[in-house]
């Protein structure tokens, strides 16, 4: 399904309105991360061409050609890839069709998760491509909320195409997977939605492999990878408020916490190891080690020119990667991989790799979650420690809440209580008061441009109680006060967040 808009280029600044600017200056956090590296494209006439054609015969009317083939035709004659942009009516070789949507997932160890989620994973699929293909992506919203796209294998714009999809719209971006290397998309529905909806969960990687020439350790031993691990790093957080504190409630590889120390992966001695890292965050630093390896070679980013010999670590920061080659020494035994800023290994940043020599290989193993269904959800669900969500306050019946999700008690002297509204959370998300104790709903969310969903402007009003009661809308730093004289249990939302849930309990006054 393509959606096509009638806007000359001569016309669009004139037709671009406040939104439009945000999300075309950077709030939409698009377009590639990946430095310009050298590595030539063969020259593809056949684009040329059909970009000229398009721009002669109006094929697309998202491409005004006319204006550009200037600029495609000086990039034909560098010797750095081509950008990824192609005419969005160009024929792909691949297309990724993946749903954005809210859902639970099983984090391991007892915990479920209530977040958002791509294809009802957290990662979502791994997307490979060969570098120079055409690439479409289609983003179906599967949820209730607006969800979008940031593809930053594309070095194009991607959020022009899928920014803002509504629930159960579709839409999709074409582009030529030029630079090779290893990325991270996520959600990005527009302005302050992009960092929300990648803090609670919609993440993934997109791999554009190599075609000009291959890595280092493959050229040397004459053959790919014996064992290939797509790796990505993610934090899990259990309050908005967290997550933009960057205090992560644990830490996982692919999508589980110590996913592969219960499950690890297995080589044979001698084997060949690719490593395609990717640390998504989306806020701390991960330094990658495997106890026992040194590295052979490390590519920044994934880009095969970008090459570098040893070294025991490599350091990402959030959406930074590498490709990582070794040989597995000639021993039996294991190798742990960690992150070696150790708060995050503890807190589930760790695996195994098994070196036997009747390990199976080869063997690749994906950077997405787990696939479940919604009954062996609902079994670990029913025997689940606790259940985490960065924005639902938890159930009375939720048997050991994580620290964000405790009941905050204020006595009977206290005469105003603060709610921190921060990350699309209300915080503390249970409160107790008596009756008659001021509630003041401050909001702490900076980024309060645009409305709705894409914004971080918030209120407070109630869904269930004795009775009803609502705050004003409140920008950045605005505040709003309630004095609830009724006891009783009180639920309430935020009216542009419906997703956000906090409970008030109000007690008689002693
Ligand atoms: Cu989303
Ligand atoms: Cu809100």
């Amino acid at each position: 399904m393509y959606v096509k808009k009638a806007v000359r280029s001569g016309d669009r600044g004139a037709r671009m309105d406040r939104r439009d600017f945000l999300r075309s200056s950077g709030l939409a956090l698009g377009g590639a991360a990946a430095g310009v590296l050298g590595s030539r494209l063969a020259t593809e006439e056949g684009f040329i061409h059909s970009a000229r054609a398009s721009a002669a015969g109006g094929v697309d009317p998202m491409f005004d050609g006319a204006d550009f083939i200037d600029i495609i035709e000086r990039d034909e004659g560098l010797s750095i890839p081509p950008t990824s942009f192609v005419p969005q009516d160009t024929e792909p070789d691949q297309v990724f069709a993946i749903g954005f949507g809210e859902g639970r997932t099983y984090l391991g160890e007892g915990v479920m998760y209530d977040g958002f989620v791509i294809d009802g994973r957290i990662p979502g699929p791994t997307l490979i491509a060969e570098q120079g293909e055409i690439v479409r992506m289609e983003i179906t919203n599967t949820g209730d909320i607006p969800h979008g796209a940031s593809i930053h294998a594309a070095d194009t714009q991607t959020s022009k195409y899928l920014g803002e999809i509504g629930p159960g719209e579709t839409k999709s971006v074409t582009f030529r997977a030029a630079m090779p290397g290893v990325y991270m998309y996520h959600c990005a529905p527009g302005g302050h939605a992009i960092p929300m909806h990648t803090m609670f969960g919609q993440y993934g990687m997109i791999v554009v492999r190599p075609a000009q020439q291959p890595y280092r350790l493959e050229a040397e031993l004459g053959h790919g990878p014996d064992v290939e691990l797509f790796l990505l790093q993610h934090e899990v957080y259990a309050s908005g408020a967290e997550a933009v504190e960057g205090t992560a409630q644990y830490v996982a590889f692919n999508g589980q916490i110590f996913r592969y120390l219960l499950d690890p992966v297995q080589a044979r001695p001698g084997d060949y190891v690719r490593i395609n890292f990717l640390n998504v965050g989306p806020n701390q630093l991960s330094t990658f080690h495997l106890v026992g390896i040194l590295w052979d070679y490390v590519y920044w980013q994934g880009h095969p020119e970008a090459w570098m010999p040893g070294g025991q670590t490599v350091t990402a920061g959030p959406s930074d990667s590498w490709v990582i080659e070794f040989r597995v020494p000639p021993d039996e035994g294991t190798y742990l991989m960690v992150d070696h800023s150790f708060g995050a290994a503890s807190m589930g940043a760790i695996g195994a790799l098994v070196c036997t020599a009747d390990a199976e290989t080869p063997a690749t193993v994906k950077a997405e979650g787990p696939e479940h269904t919604a009954e062996e959800l609902d079994a670990f669900a029913a025997e689940a420690k606790r259940t985490l969500s960065p924005y639902v306050a938890p159930s009375a019946n939720n048997p050991n809440p994580a620290r964000a999700d405790r009941k905050v008690r204020w006595g009977d002297d206290t005469e105003e209580v603060i709610i921190e509204i921060r990350g699309n959370t209300f915080s503390p998300k249970v409160v107790e008061v008596a009756a008659g104790t001021q509630v003041t709903w401050v909001n702490e969310d900076a980024l309060t441009f645009l409305h709705g969903e894409y914004s971080g402007a918030h209120n407070a009003v109630t869904t269930a109680g004795p009775v009803s009661f609502a705050t004003r809308m409140l920008g950045h730093a605005e505040s709003d006060s309630v004095v609830v004289d009724e006891p009783g249990e009180y639920t309430y939302i935020c009216a542009p967040h419906p997703y956000m849930v906090g409970r008030l309990i109000v007690r008689e006054r002693a």
